[in-house]
This record gives structure tokens, C-alpha cells and sequence, in this order.
């Protein structure tokens, strides 16, 4: 007898809280954790992609970067469901590419306010319902390989990364005795809406494994470190990237440049080093 996804990971009487539930990764984990039988609340900006989810999972409307609208639904999943176990954090937004020199100082402000201030409005609120409800609790926020890597023109983005790095190290020392985990995953390139109207042929041959991830392959990882399989992993950044982070990206490049075609060859130097053609 195959075992089935619940038998694996059995998560049936706790609470989950999503973030960025309604599109990609963040929608994928809410399915996943609802399939293994979490009560799962979806909590986003985009009410349509939130009703996209199906029955059985409560949904919330809701502007992560505001604290008081983060509190207001933390205390309304208390009230319906009982105190969150399980925060999955993967609201956030990306930048688009822009130089060092034309840095615009509003948008650094909103993209460190939606991806980093919002989700640890989350995480303090969640940290407060699992301390309350003294069960321990599980905790996952969404970086990028970005962070550890530096991806030139990727600035406001990779910062507000890598701060939710550093302060989720900080913050699983502290709940760790609560038996609290608190990691952190940091994907690739995945087929989400992030990736806009990006040519997938281009990372299909840049990257290690010729492909890019799908959500579905995220929310594995998200389900296992929700789960109490994963009790003594903590303060962990784990990325799921299909190599990348392991591998020597300029060596990768090269390889590629040598065997690509010209046009190809063009549209690397584009899209890594826009710079050299200005
Ligand atoms: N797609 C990739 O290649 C990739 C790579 C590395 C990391 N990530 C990270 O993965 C996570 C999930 O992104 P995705 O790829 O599923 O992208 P996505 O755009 O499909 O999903 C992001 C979701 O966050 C929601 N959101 C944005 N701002 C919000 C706010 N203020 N309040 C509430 N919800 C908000 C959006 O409405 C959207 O539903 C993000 O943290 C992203 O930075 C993505």
C-alpha cells in the first residue's frame, strides 16, 4: 500500500496561517497544508485569487505591511479556528531591476515594508499564539537565493531578503525553548507570477537542473517544516533551487555562452549584465 500524503505528514487539528495564499508558492503551501489537514487560514491583498482556493480554507483579505490589519486578522483566526501552530510567510513583492545609482528611496521603503516589516508583523503575531497556547509551533518565511548570492540591479529586493535571514536566525535562538521553530527557505527561480513575462527558455538553460522550480516542489519543503518531522531543524535557510545556490554561477555562465546560440548569448548578457550595454 502506498502511504498517502496525510499518512506522511499528518498535520490534522492545527491551525496554519499562509501569507501571499492567493498566487504561487504561498497558494500551493495553503493547498498542501490544508491536503495533509491543517485548518488553514489564506491571508493576501487579491480576494480573487484568494476564492480561487476552494472550500475548507478560511480566507482574509489583508495588506500584511499593515500591523494593525495583521493583528486584527490574527485575533480573527483565533476567534474561528483557535491559535495559529503553522505561520507560512510568502507575501512579498519584487522590485524589477534598477541600478545603485537610481535607487528610489519610496520603493526601497515599500519593498522592505511589504517583504520584511510584514512578515514579522506575522511572525509576532503568530509567535504570540503559539507562546500563549504553549504547543510549540512552527514558523517558515519565504527568502530568495538572492540573499546569499548578491544579484547585481536586485538591490531593494536582496536586502529585504537577507534582513528576514538574519532576524529569523535571531528569533529561532529565542523561541527555540519553546520548542518554536523558525527556518527560513530561499528558493529559485519558480514558475510563479513573480517571474512576469521572463522568457522560461532562458533559465531553462542557465540553470543547473535546466529548469525552473514549480510551487508544488516549495510546499514539500513548507509541509515538512510544518510538521513534527521536523522538530530539530531550526534557524535553518534552506534553499530549494535546483542546485544553483551550490553551484559556481560564472562557470555556469561560460558553459552556456560556449554552447548557445548567438541570440541566446545576447540575451544572457541582457538580462544578467544590463549595465555593460548602457
Ligand atoms: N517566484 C520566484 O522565482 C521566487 C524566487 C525566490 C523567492 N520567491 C519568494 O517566494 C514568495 C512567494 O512568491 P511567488 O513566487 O509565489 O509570487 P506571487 O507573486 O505568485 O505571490 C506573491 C503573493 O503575495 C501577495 N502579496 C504581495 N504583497 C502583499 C501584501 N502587502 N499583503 C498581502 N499579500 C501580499 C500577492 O498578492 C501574491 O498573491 C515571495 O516571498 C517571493 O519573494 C519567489
Amino acid at each position: 500500500m502506498n502511504p498517502s500524503d496525510t499518512d506522511l505528514l499528518d498535520l490534522t487539528g492545527r491551525v496554519a496561517v499562509v501569507t501571499g495564499a492567493a498566487s504561487g508558492q504561498g497558494k500551493a503551501a495553503a493547498l498542501r497544508l490544508h491536503r495533509a489537514g491543517a485548518s488553514v487560514a489564506a491571508l493576501d491583498l487579491d480576494a480573487e485569487g484568494l476564492a480561487s482556493l476552494g472550500n475548507g480554507i478560511m480566507t482574509l483579505t489583508v495588506d500584511t505591511s499593515d500591523p494593525a490589519a495583521v493583528e486584527e486578522a490574527f485575533d480573527e483566526i483565533r476567534r474561528s479556528l483557535g491559535p495559529a501552530y503553522i505561520l507560512a510567510a510568502a507575501a512579498a513583492v519584487w522590485a524589477g531591476w534598477n541600478s545603485i545609482l537610481d535607487l528610489d528611496y519610496r520603493d526601497l521603503e515599500r519593498i522592505f515594508r511589504i517583504n520584511t516589516f510584514g512578515t514579522l508583523y506575522c511572525v509576532k503575531n503568530a509567535a504570540r499564539h503559539m507562546t500563549e497556547a504553549g504547543r510549540g509551533g512552527r514558523i517558515v518565511m519565504w527568502s530568495s537565493i538572492a540573499a546569499a548570492r548578491g544579484q547585481p540591479h536586485d538591490i531593494p529586493y536582496t536586502g529585504s531578503k537577507a534582513a528576514l535571514e538574519g532576524m529569523a536566525r535571531a528569533i529561532s535562538g529565542e523561541l527555540a525553548p519553546r520548542e518554536i521553530t523558525v527556518n527560513v527557505i530561499a528558493p529559485g527561480a519558480i514558475d510563479t507570477p513573480m517571474l512576469g513575462d521572463a522568457d522560461l527558455s532562458f533559465y531553462d538553460t542557465v540553470l543547473p537542473g535546466r529548469r525552473v522550480g514549480v510551487p508544488e516542489e516549495v510546499a514539500e519543503m513548507v509541509a515538512w517544516l510544518c510538521s513534527p518531522r521536523s522538530r530539530f531543524v531550526t534557524g535553518a535557510v534552506i534553499p530549494i533551487d535546483g542546485g544553483v545556490a551550490a553551484v559556481n554561477g560564472p562557470w555556469m555562465l561560460s558553459r552556456t555562452i560556449r554552447s548557445a546560440d548567438p541570440a541566446l548569448v545576447d540575451a544572457l548578457k541582457a538580462d544578467i549584465y544590463p549595465a555593460d550595454r548602457e
